[in-house]
Parts: C-alpha cells; sequence; structure tokens
C-alpha cells in the first residue's frame, strides 16, 4: 500500500453471560463483544524494520525493531510487539511502521482491554501489509502473542469474542471443536448492568495459570486411569466420581465445577430460546458460588456485591464475570428497578469499601472492523 496511507480499526472489549474458565478446558461460552472499544491506526514508514508504537490515552511511545522483538518488563507494548512477532513466526512479512491506539474500555475491569487492543492492531495490520489472514487465525496468533509476551495462558474466548461480535447478539462458543452459533440478546424486561469494583488484585495472572494446569492434572490423572479423554469437556461427572480417590479434594473442586459450568451455559441458552429470564438468573447465582467456593477465584469486594442483590427482587442473577480476583460483576436487573438498584448498590460499596462503584450498562455489540 501507499507509504503515506493511515489503515484505522476498532475492535470491542467484550462481556461473557456465562461461561467461566471453561475456555481453556474446550468448554462452552457464551460471550458477546460491547460498545467499548480501542481504536488503532498504522502508517508504513520507510524502515525496513523500524517502527513506534503509541498509547494515545496515556501519553507513551515506544519504539521497536521487528528484526529484535523481545519482552518489555510490565509493559502495555507487550501486545502489539506479541502480535509482531507471531505474524513474522507464521511466515508472514511485515515491514517498518508507526501506529497508535485509545479507546474508552476501562482498564483492569475484566472486559477485555487487551483482546480490543490485539484484535484491532490484527485487523489494521492485516489491511495495511495485505497479510490476508482469516479471523480464526487472528483468533490463534493474538492468543499466542498474550502466551508468549504477556505470560498469561489465556483461552480463546476474548479474541474470538472481539473478533465475532455481533449486535443484539451473544455468542455459544464451542471451544473444542470451534464452531459457534449467534443467540439473540432478548432479555425481556431486564438488562444486564455491569458493576465495576475497581480492584485488581495482584494474584489474577498467577493463579489463571495456575487453574489452567490444575485442569490439565485432572485430565491427566484420569487418562493415567485408562480412559481416553483429552480435556475437562470428555470428562463426565460420573467419570470424575469415579476418579475420586486419585484426585485431591483442590483439583477434584475446580474439575467439578467445570463440568457444571459447561451444564449450566446450555441451559442458559435454552432459558434465553424460552424467555425464562428467572431461571437464568438463578444460573449466574449458581455460577458464581461455584467460582467462589469450587474454583476459588472470586475476592470479597465481588462476593459483597453478589451476595448484596440476594434479596433484591428486581435482581434475577448476580456473578462475578471474567478471570477474577477482581474486574466486574454482571447484573440481571429489571429495567424499571435500575436506577433504585444502583444507587443502593452504589451506596453499599462505598460504605463497606470506600470505593466508588462505576457501572456500565450491556450492549451487545459488532466485532473488529476496518474503517478506513
Ligand atoms: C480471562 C481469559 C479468558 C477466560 C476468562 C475466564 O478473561 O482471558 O480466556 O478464560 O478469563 O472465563
Amino acid at each position: 500500500m501507499n507509504k503515506t496511507e493511515i489503515v484505522t480499526a476498532f475492535a470491542p472489549g467484550r462481556i461473557n453471560l456465562i461461561g467461566e474458565h471453561t475456555d481453556y478446558n474446550n468448554g462452552f461460552v457464551l460471550p458477546a463483544a460491547i460498545k467499548q472499544k480501542i481504536t488503532f491506526s498504522v502508517t508504513p514508514n520507510t524502515s525496513e524494520s523500524l517502527g513506534t508504537i503509541t498509547a494515545l490515552d496515556l501519553g507513551e511511545t515506544i519504539s521497536f525493531d521487528l528484526n529484535h522483538l523481545t519482552p518489555i518488563p510490565h509493559s502495555w507494548s507487550n501486545y502489539v510487539l506479541g502480535l509482531c512477532h507471531e505474524i513474522i513466526k507464521s511466515g508472514s512479512k511485515l515491514t517498518g511502521f508507526d501506529c497508535s491506539f485509545g479507546g474508552n474500555i476501562p482498564i483492569g475491569a475484566g472486559l477485555s482491554s487487551s483482546a480490543a487492543l490485539l484484535c484491532s492492531a490484527a485487523t489494521a495490520l492485516d489491511k495495511c501489509f495485505n497479510l490476508n489472514k482469516s479471523k480464526e487465525e487472528w483468533m490463534y496468533l493474538t492468543q499466542k502473542a498474550e502466551h508468549h509476551f504477556v505470560g498469561t495462558n489465556c483461552g480463546l474466548m476474548d479474541m474470538f469474542a472481539s473478533l465475532h461480535g455481533k449486535e443484539n447478539h451473544l455468542m455459544l462458543f464451542d471451544c473444542q471443536h470451534i464452531t459457534f452459533q449467534y443467540v439473540p440478546f432478548d432479555l425481556k424486561n431486564f438488562h444486564l448492568i455491569l458493576l465495576n469494583t475497581q480492584v485488581s488484585h495482584q494474584l489474577a495472572s498467577s493463579e489463571y495459570n495456575t487453574r489452567r494446569k490444575e485442569c490439565e492434572e485432572v485430565v491427566s490423572v484420569i487418562r493415567n486411569n485408562d480412559a481416553v479423554v483429552s480435556s475437562l469437556r470428555d470428562v463426565s461427572m460420573d467419570m470424575l466420581n469415579e476418579n475420586r480417590k486419585s484426585l485431591s479434594d483442590t483439583i477434584f473442586k475446580r474439575a467439578k465445577y467445570v463440568i457444571e459450568e459447561n451444564a449450566r451455559v446450555l441451559e442458559a441458552v435454552h432459558n434465553l430460546e424460552k424467555g425464562d429470564i428467572k431461571s437464568l438468573g438463578e444460573l449466574l447465582y449458581e455460577t458464581h458460588y461455584g467460582l467462589k467456593n469450587d474454583y476459588e477465584v472470586s475476592c470479597q469486594e465481588l462476593d459483597f456485591l453478589v451476595s448484596f442483590t440476594e434479596n433484591m427482587p428486581e435482581v434475577a442473577g448476580a456473578r462475578m464475570m471474567g478471570g477474577g480476583f477482581g474486574g466486574c460483576t454482571l447484573n440481571l436487573v429489571e429495567k424499571d428497578a435500575s436506577t433504585a438498584f444502583l444507587s443502593k448498590m452504589k451506596e453499599a460499596y462505598f460504605n463497606a469499601f470506600g470505593i466508588e462503584l462505576p457501572h456500565y450498562f450491556v450492549e451487545p455489540s459488532d466485532g473488529a472492523t476496518l474503517l478506513s
């Protein structure tokens, strides 16, 4: 393309209605892209390998050399550097470029600003350098960038949702077969409200990787006991119980949660199809208590917000959302009662923790889009 042309793309953050910590266990998830997004612009320069990345919201710029890409400890630039590294490893060619990005996804809120950055960069670089990669290829490349340059062994859900989002729809994504279907987002007289705890505990990344290993351990124990299984998706509750004696209490609980959560995702889709929002809400509470007690990825701020809703007739369900240890809760609230709900929650949270409680209404939106 012309050396002076600017290519711009955006990619959104995501919510996940239900199906938490199931993606890297080859299970089911039910996410949606949201309207909060990152916009990424790239211009090729005349250099063979040099370039810059500017984070507009931070007012910071870093320089890079495509021939010497290595992670920079704790830097936001690792997403873009890691993506370039994976693009080159995949056999595609990049030359020097300057890029910048900015957006309105709250950082650390569990809304996948990282996937939005990766997918907006992927969409812009694809066009700029004629890479012609499919969404599926970008899903894997962006995931590898996060694994190798950021160090979180995330699943596929976030990048999947950011790439494939569709206005007014959730997506039932089968992480084993890598297939999905759009599910209309019709919550009748309810809507989804996110409440941002504004905490993101340091544990999140290391505990995430530990959970992943614990699930893999269950699979390998069951396999050693002669069953043909390649992930927790192949493990039924009966099979898990048959192997109970070979498993520690901790890893048994982890696997039990994942098996139950996969079943809840499918039930949630049925509830949505039937318009049964009350039952859907009960599933959200079950997920929360599974994540709190069996998967152990919640924290006191999230637990406080969820349990505070339990006696509110206007709330059908609530749960922590995302990887855990902070971020947002997801609340299924009657439309007419949402103003009163928000003021009660904000007051209670401030009294308990001395922290403000920002909120966001969820509007399922389109996925990554090329703007020019
Ligand atoms: C993070 C990861 C996802 C997924 C969720 C938990 O958002 O990036 O891949 O595992 O946690 O469901």
